[in-house]
């Protein structure tokens, strides 16, 4: 286990995690004005660099804050950043604020605040990912926008601290006609009559990594899918599990006290995060490989 502490990367400069300060009036502190992304890395392997690096930029760009470094700097910056911090799984979180400024609404400093930093991943533990999770549902009282990601997350966290007071371990938002959107940090699918089912992106939704990677690898397993509104009440509804870099597949077995099926992972839940593993367990290996070759 590391013990060191952590190097981030602020604003040009790598330093430990204790000397890292950003001014009090940065607006990520005082507006949360800013975005962010979580991108895992397993044994120097990213999982999708990529579309996270993208999805941070067009972020950015609803939101007019202007990214200091293209995405190939940025791309080299993580994997510094890991190499300097190398959990065999590490979590990179990149964060984008507009920038330090007299408190004004409207303010818009000239130097953004970027900041990319490391934490060991901590997934979910064979029993979880076994046995699945309990959820509860809740009314969305979040933003129109919720597919930028930005780090204005006061819904979220209230409605997880909301699921961890009933025992269960994600909140899924629910809009005015009962349909599921996603978790307070998680997409959601359900398996609905045998069809893997989905809210579609949108602004209800964050366009998730992990649900792309996921509809993905249904396609090559020939899984059929359908991307529409669904309701947690459909008297089809077989199968329940969420996604997120952070939990990759995970069954949801209990929803607001309900079982979901016979309350336990259905097959098509355990298919797809097989793959899952098996996509990571190869991308492992093919960073052992490059390691091994010394490039
Ligand atoms: N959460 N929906 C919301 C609201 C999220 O915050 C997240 C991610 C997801 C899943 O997105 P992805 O598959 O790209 O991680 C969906 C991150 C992990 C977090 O806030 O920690």
């Amino acid at each position: 286990m590391r013990t060191t502490e952590p190097i981030v990367w602020l604003n040009g400069v790598f330093l430990p995690l204790s000397q890292a300060c950003v001014p009090v009036e940065d607006r990520g502190f005082q507006f949360a004005d800013g975005v962010y992304e979580v991108i895992a890395c397993f044994g120097g392997a990213f999982l999708d660099l990529e579309p996270h690096l993208a999805r941070l930029e067009r972020s950015a760009r609803a939101l007019e804050i202007p990214l200091p470094l293209s995405r190939d700097k940025l791309a080299l910056l993580c994997r510094e950043v890991y190499a300097r911090n190398p959990w065999p799984e590490a979590m990179i979180y990149i964060q984008l604020t507009r920038g330090a400024a007299p408190r004004a609404h409207a303010a818009s400093p000239t130097n953004p605040t970027l900041l990319i930093m490391a934490r060991a991943l901590c997934l979910a533990d064979g029993q979880r990912l076994a046995k699945g999770v309990a959820g509860i549902t809740l009314a969305d009282i979040r933003w129109r926008r919720c597919d930028i990601k930005s780090i204005a997350l006061l819904a979220n966290v209230l409605a997880r601290r909301e699921a961890e007071r009933r025992g269960a371990y994600e909140a899924f938002w629910l809009d005015e006609h009962g349909h599921l959107l996603e978790g307070a940090a998680t997409n959601a699918f359900a398996v609905i009559g045998g069809v893997l089912t989905t809210h579609p992106e949108g602004p209800q939704i964050l366009g998730g990594i992990t649900r792309n990677r996921v509809l993905r690898l249904a396609a090559e397993l020939g899984i059929p899918v359908r991307e529409r509104p669904w309701s947690p009440l459909e008297p089809a509804l077989q199968e329940m599990f969420l996604t997120s870099t952070t939990n990759l597949v995970l069954p949801v077995v209990k929803l607001d006290g309900r079982l979901i099926g016979n309350g336990r992972p259905g097959p098509i839940t355990r298919k797809l995060q097989e793959a899952m593993h098996a996509f990571i367990a190869e991308l492992r290996s093919r960073a052992r490989a490059r390691a091994a070759r010394g490039s």
